[in-house]
C-alpha cells in the first residue's frame, strides 16, 4: 500500500524534529574535554592561579564565585561582565549590583596571561566557570563537573545587569521570581543562596535591615551596628557568614535559623515561609546542601552560552577583539 500523504508528512516532520534536536544538543552542549587537545594545561593553570589568589586573600574565592554568577544571570555565561567601559562602550560594571562591589578582575587577567601555550583558545566565560569552581573547592566547599565550550560575547547590557540580577532588598517571592526568570526552581534558588557562606558585603547593602527588620538577632545586630552606623561607613564590610566567613559550608543556613543572615534577602529564606524547611534541612545536613549546590552550579553554568561559531574567544577579557 502506498503511504498516504499525511503519513509521509508525519515522517518528514518527525525526521526534521529529530534532526533539529540532534543539532540542538551538539551546538548547545558544553563538554568536559572541550580543551583536551587545544589547551590541555588550562585547568591546572586556573587551579594554580585561584589557589594562589585565595591563599593570599581568602575573600578572593568569594569574589570569583560571584563574578561567574553575575556573568551567567545576564544574558548567559558569555564573559560580558568582564568588558570594561570606555568612551564608546558601556558595559555592565557600573550597574548597581556590580558597581563598587564586583572584584577579581585582576585574577582573571592573570589567568589569561598564564595561558601562554594557547593564547586566544580558552574563552573568558570558561575561565570564569573554572575559577568559580576552583574557588569553592579552595574554600573547602563541594566540587562539581566542569563543562566547557562557552564563547565570549561582543556586547554587554547595563540595563539587563540592573534588571536580571536579584537585589538584597527582595522578599522571598521576589527572590523566587527573579531566579525563576532564569529557569531555577525555588529549591535551587535556596541552594544557590548558600554561596553567601563566603565573602563580604557593604554596610550600604544591609543598613536598612540593621535598623528596620524585626527578624533580626539582637546581639548579631548590636555587633554589626558598630561597623555600620545609621549614617556614614557605607563601604564598611561585614562577612556574609559571620560564623565561618572564609569556609564554604552550611553555617550560612544555621545563621538564618538564629536570625543572623546579613542581608534582608538572606533572612527572607527563613522567615516563616515555604523555604524554612529546606533551610533547616541544609542546616542539619551539609552533604545535601553540597550536592544540591553543585547541581545548581552546573545548571547556572549552562545558562544561554554562546557556542560553536557564535561570539568569539577574547584575547583580552576586558575588551572585544
Ligand atoms: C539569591 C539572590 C542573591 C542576592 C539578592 C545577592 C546579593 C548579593 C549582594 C548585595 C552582595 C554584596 C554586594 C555589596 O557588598 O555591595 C552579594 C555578595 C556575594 N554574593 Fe550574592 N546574591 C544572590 C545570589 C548569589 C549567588 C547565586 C551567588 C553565587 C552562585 C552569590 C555569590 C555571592 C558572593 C560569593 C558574595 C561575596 C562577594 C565578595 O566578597 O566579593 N550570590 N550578593
Ligand atoms: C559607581 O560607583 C562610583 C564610586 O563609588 C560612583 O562615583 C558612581 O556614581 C557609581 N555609578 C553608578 C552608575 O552608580
Ligand atoms: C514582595 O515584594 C513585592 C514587591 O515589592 C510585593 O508586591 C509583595 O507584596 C511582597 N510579598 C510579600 C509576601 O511580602
Ligand atoms: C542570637 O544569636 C545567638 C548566638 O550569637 C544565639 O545564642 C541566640 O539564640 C540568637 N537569638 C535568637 C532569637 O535566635
Ligand atoms: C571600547 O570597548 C569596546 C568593547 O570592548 C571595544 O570594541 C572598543 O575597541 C573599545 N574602544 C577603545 C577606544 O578602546
Amino acid at each position: 500500500m502506498a503511504p498516504s500523504a499525511s503519513s509521509l508528512l508525519f515522517k518528514f516532520t518527525a525526521f526534521t524534529l529529530y534532526f533539529c534536536v540532534l543539532l540542538g544538543t551538539t551546538s548547545g552542549q558544553l563538554s568536559a574535554n572541550f580543551y583536551a587537545r587545544t589547551c590541555p594545561k588550562f585547568r591546572s593553570v586556573i587551579k594554580r592561579a585561584v589557589n594562589s589568589a585565595v591563599s593570599s586573600e581568602p575573600r578572593m574565592g568569594a569574589s570569583l564565585l560571584r563574578l561567574h554568577f553575575h556573568d551567567c544571570f545576564v544574558n548567559g555565561c558569555d564573559g560580558s561582565v568582564l568588558l570594561d567601559d570606555n568612551s564608546t562602550f558601556v558595559g555592565e560594571k557600573t550597574a548597581r549590583p556590580n558597581n563598587g562591589s564586583l572584584r577579581g578582575f585582576n585574577v582573571i587577567d592573570g589567568i589569561t596571561q598564564l595561558e601562554s601555550d594557547c593564547p586566544g583558545v580558552v574563552s573568558c566565560a570558561d575561565i570564569l566557570a573554572g575559577a568559580a569552581r576552583d574557588s569553592v573547592v579552595a574554600l573547602h566547599g563541594p566540587s562539581w563537573r566542569l563543562l566547557f565550550g562557552r564563547r565570549d560575547s561582543t556586547s554587554a547590557s547595563l540595563s539587563d545587569a540592573i534588571s536580571n540580577l536579584p537585589g538584597p532588598r527582595l522578599n522571598l517571592s521576589g527572590l523566587i521570581s527573579s531566579c525563576s526568570n532564569k529557569g531555577f526552581t525555588a529549591n535551587e534558588m535556596v541552594a544557590l543562596s548558600g554561596s553567601h557562606s563566603i565573602g563580604q558585603g557593604r554596610c550600604t547593602v544591609f543598613r536598612n535591615r540593621l535598623y528596620n527588620d524585626n527578624n533580626l538577632n539582637a546581639s548579631f545586630a548590636a555587633t554589626l551596628q558598630q561597623n555600620c552606623p545609621t549614617t556614614g561607613g557605607d563601604n564598611n564590610l561585614s562577612p556574609l557568614d559571620y560564623s565561618s566567613p572564609v569556609s564554604f559550608d552550611n553555617r550560612y543556613y544555621n545563621n538564618l535559623i538564629i536570625q543572623s543572615g546579613l542581608f534582608h534577602s538572606d533572612q527572607e529564606l527563613f522567615n516563616g515561609g515555604l523555604a524554612d524547611a529546606q533551610v533547616r534541612a541544609y542546616a542539619s545536613n551539609q552533604n545535601t546542601f553540597f550536592r544540591d549546590f553543585g547541581n545548581a552550579m552546573v545548571k547556572m553554568g549552562n545558562l544561554g552560552p554562546l557556542t560553536g561559531s557564535s561570539g568569539q574567544v577574547r584575547t583580552n577579557c576586558r575588551r572585544v577583539n
